[in-house]
């Protein structure tokens, strides 16, 4: 059923997607018209309590530590990333305090993010199941610590993506602080681009977390706005 159009609105509408239910009568009957008990027979949640259960999320390997620190280079893996800014470029890692890494990046305020992908899972599981302070996580895992060019702890060479990163603030939140930072440079392995240079994200073969599961990203079905492009 087609909607009312109220006086003054543009002229463009987008035509109501054709969902019907059926109820008892086998009339059909649209969406608008339902009761709210019926929307919620139709669509059944359950509520659970509060949870991290945003997903997908990346599953990156932060490399901090060397130079000429006070500490040895190191390696955590952290799920709770996200990009925060486009201008300037900003990011976001929240880590517990407990953690050894914690300690590096509050004295240096840097951190490389490497971004791994689906063939490192398993490296990317282990730098998170060991602690810097038992461990030297670049020889056990023989994981290549590079310079990077714009941070003084090391990116992993094996990583295809490596983005350095200057922490501007730090805000306690509970169980983590979150580290908010400045992204200073990006590299990206050359295999990842194409002749003219643009990326191509199917080569990197790129790793994703979701309820506490390791996957694949899975094949593209679009790109940013093709639902209002014009078909050429
Ligand atoms: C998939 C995954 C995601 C994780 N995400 C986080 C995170 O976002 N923040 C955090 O503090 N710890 C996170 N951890 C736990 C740390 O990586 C782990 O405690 C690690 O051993 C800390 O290393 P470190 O003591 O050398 O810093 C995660 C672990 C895994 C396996």
């Amino acid at each position: 059923m087609a909607r009312k159009i109220p006086p003054g609105s543009p002229k463009r509408v987008f035509r109501q997607a054709p969902q019907h239910i059926w109820d008892s009568n086998q009339q059909q009957k649209s969406k608008s018209e339902m009761t709210l008990t019926e929307l919620k027979e139709l669509f059944p949640k359950q509520t659970w309590k509060p949870s991290t259960l945003l997903m997908p999320i990346p599953a990156v390997m932060l490399s901090c530590g060397g130079g000429k620190s006070d500490f040895a280079p190191n390696i955590i893996t952290v799920a709770w990333a996200g990009i925060a800014c486009s201008e300037p470029a900003m990011l976001t890692v929240s880590i517990r305090k407990e953690r050894h890494s914690y300690d590096i990046i509050s004295a240096t305020k840097e951190f490389v993010v490497n971004i791994p992908s689906a063939s490192q899972a398993k490296i990317t599981d282990w730098c998170g199941m060991k602690s810097g302070r038992d461990v030297d996580k670049f020889a056990e895992t023989r994981l290549t610590p590079l310079p990077a060019t714009q941070v003084k702890c090391p990116l992993i060479a094996d990583c295809p993506i490596n983005i350095e990163c200057k922490v501007a603030r730090v805000v306690p939140l509970g169980s983590h602080d979150l580290f908010i930072a400045k992204i200073l440079a990006v590299n990206i392995s050359p295999e990842l681009l194409d002749k003219r240079g643009k990326l191509n994200v199917e080569q990197a073969d790129l790793l994703a977390y979701a309820h506490s599961e390791y996957r694949t990203l899975g094949k593209k079905i679009g790109t940013f706005g093709f639902s209002v492009r014009k078909r050429k």
